[in-house]
């Protein structure tokens, strides 16, 4: 079954749409996100969110830890059961952040992503692309910032411009959408373009 995974940068609002998605889907969807989608995953999460200071190369593995997590045993067993998945991010997070934001080499990361998951790429991905000055306007407005939320603005720029590069390699699997669009306005038009591409709508799956 699909697997449909959300990115974006801080503040595009790709949590919201995610909801929304998945309940236009129904029953047939599960929604997830990443970090934290595991009780593991909880935990993993505190430690990038709110511990102190790591090197680059710990956070990677972090993160892939809650995904390895994640993927065994929450998207496997969901897809095989014939349900949707809908991910609130997902490796190509990591490719944004760790790799384009970070710098650390995106075929470094294929590997670790192959040890981690096996390889499970989502047959579509959706780019809530915001520019950074409103995804961090909206950030800020919801209280203290996290730590890759205080990153400085450069580094949310090269995350941005990278979710446009992967975006452009592969477009068969990405959309994009104008995440600057009211939410309530943006929900329908995601769930018809999802409805079109993976051959799902709302309720059910053809
Ligand atoms: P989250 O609460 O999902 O942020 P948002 O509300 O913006 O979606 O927090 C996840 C943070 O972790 C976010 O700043 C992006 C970052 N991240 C990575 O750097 N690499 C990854 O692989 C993932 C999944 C998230």
């Amino acid at each position: 079954m699909p697997f449909v995974t959300l990115e974006g940068i801080e503040g595009c609002g790709k949590s919201t749409q995610a909801r929304a998605l998945a309940q236009a889907l129904g029953s047939d969807a599960v929604l997830t996100q990443e970090p934290g989608g595991t009780p593991l995953g909880r935990d993993i999460r505190q430690l990038l969110l709110h511990g102190g200071a790591m090197a680059p190369a710990a956070e990677v593995l972090l993160y892939f830890a809650d995904r390895a997590q994640h993927v065994a045993s929450v998207v496997r067993p969901a897809l095989e059961a014939g349900k949707v998945v809908v991910c609130d991010r997902y490796v190509d997070s990591s490719y944004a952040y760790q790799g384009y934001g970070r710098g650390i080499s995106l075929d470094l990361l294929r590997h670790v992503f192959d040890l981690a998951t096996g390889g499970l790429m989502p047959d579509l991905t959706l780019l809530i692309d915001v520019p950074v000055e409103l995804g961090l306007g909206r950030v800020g407005r919801r209280g203290p910032h996290d730590r890759l939320e205080a990153e400085e603005r450069a580094f949310h720029e090269r995350v941005r411009d990278g979710y446009h590069a992967l975006a452009k390699q592969d477009p068969r699997r990405w959309l994009s959408f104008d995440g600057s669009k009211d939410e309530a306005q943006l929900t329908p038009e995601l769930v018809l373009a999802v409805e079109r591409r993976l051959g799902v709508r709302a309720g059910g799956v053809r």
